[in-house]
């Protein structure tokens, strides 16, 4: 099967239809850096009955009506699904709605932000059914059960499971940030190093719902054939893969690996870096060395995901730590990464301070720091390289242990 008609609906099986739309150009999503682009994956499920299982983000509104007419006059749509109100996917609801008086389900707490967002296109009268786990909507010949998936990404998250194709709409979960004119797995080769990335820069602090919400699929017998988030291509071929991946991730499984996460201002703390992370390579542990300005949060966060252990280092400037190092530590506290071992290190000339500074956000990150730090004043020289390699080595056995 070729699925790459950009400009149509694609079909997932019969009566079900990618309605969709690529953001070709989206380079930032919330602070998530997207260099090759996003969709917004809209689907359209017909029995007797239609209904449409997320919309996209605004400025996409015309592409994906382009795509349901291809299928459906938009007038005759009987239900749109709100899996998430996240302006990604609901974004579109009030020029949907400009063509259609279709009935919305959403959860509970979705109708909150739902008027939140929406109450100046007159979302107070729209017709709304309130669903939860378990409840059913029979559009005839085709079965959508709703699953609450709270916190999967906001509260009023839910995923949609099409019980007689077995197709699993599962909204940010299983996502990846890619744009591309191909709709499955098997079209585009691996995408899980997107799933883990995407997986690390949205739902890394959602572990524990996350497995609640496994537990549940599991409870209600849902055995997808086809997982079809709403971004990114749909997993079919890989969906055991990316399902065994995502135990891994939210149980924090790590392996024997290091990152040395870095910046610096007149080249020391890059010389302690180097020496960190050589010293690591030659115990023989997998090391990533991380400058802050050549590598955006969202790689280093994807790379974080299954290491054990991690250094951040920074120089001293206005008795605090740089720039660029907060940036990231702000980014990582918000995503509370879980099982790492952290060390600090950094150079200064006359007061000091950055060491101290990363050591109390680590820890209010609840990331386990290994103290004390390592400083060194003005340039590391043979003595304070020594002190880089030991270090190093610290760190490799740390990994080890983990
Ligand atoms: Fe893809 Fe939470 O929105």
């Amino acid at each position: 099967m070729d699925t790459e008609k950009t400009g149509e609906a694609v079909e997932l099986a019969p009566g079900v239809y990618w309605a969709g739309a690529i953001d070709w150009n989206g380079r930032d999503f919330h602070g998530f850096t997207t260099p090759g682009g996003t969709t917004y994956n809209s689907y359209l499920v017909v029995g007797e009955k239609t209904a449409l299982i997320d919309t996209v983000k605004a400025p996409f509104a015309g592409e994906m009506l382009r795509r349901i007419r291809q299928i459906i006059d938009p007038s005759k749509l009987d239900y749109i699904v709100v899996n998430h109100m996240e302006l990604d996917h609901a974004g579109s609801l009030a020029e949907l709605k400009k063509e259609t008086n279709a009935k919305i389900l959403i959860t509970r707490r979705g109708v909150d932000i739902l008027n939140g967002y929406f109450r100046d296109s007159g979302s107070e009268n729209w017709d709304l059914e309130i669903v939860q786990t378990g409840d059913e909507l029979d559009l005839g010949g085709k079965t959508l059960m709703f699953l609450e998936a709270t916190m999967l990404h906001w509260p009023d998250s839910m995923e949609t499971y099409l019980k007689e194709d077995r197709i699993l709409f599962s909204n940010d979960g299983f996502g990846q940030h890619i744009a591309t004119s191909k709709r499955y797995d098997f079209e585009v080769g691996n995408a899980l190093p997107d799933a883990a990335e995407y997986y690390a820069n949205i739902l890394m602090p959602f572990h524990m719902p996350l497995l609640r919400f496994m537990g549940v699929l599991d409870k209600l017998g849902v055995e997808p054939l086809q997982i079809a988030p709403s971004h990114g291509i749909i997993w079919k071929e890989d969906l055991k893969k990316v399902l065994e991946a995502y135990k891994s991730w939210a149980n924090g499984e790590v392996k024997e690996k290091v990152l040395v996460i870095y910046d610096t201002m007149w080249g020391s703390t890059e010389i302690m870096a180097n020496e960190i992370s050589e010293a690591i390579r030659a115990d023989g542990t997998e090391v990533k060395l991380l400058n802050l300005r050549k590598n955006s949060r969202s790689h280093i966060m994807k790379e974080m995901l299954d290491a054990a252990a991690f250094a951040v280092g920074s120089p001293t400037l206005n008795n605090g730590l740089f720039p660029t190092v907060g940036d990231f530590l702000v980014y990582l506290k918000g995503l509370r990464p879980q099982k790492k071992k952290a060390m600090v290190f950094g150079s200064y000339g006359w007061g000091g301070g950055a060491v101290k500074a990363i050591e109390k956000e680590l820890k209010d990150a609840g990331i386990e720091v290994i103290e004390p730090g390592l400083q060194v004043r003005y340039r590391p020289y043979e003595k304070e390289l020594e002190r880089c390699k030991k270090f190093g080595e610290q760190l490799a056995a740390i990994a080890r242990k983990r």
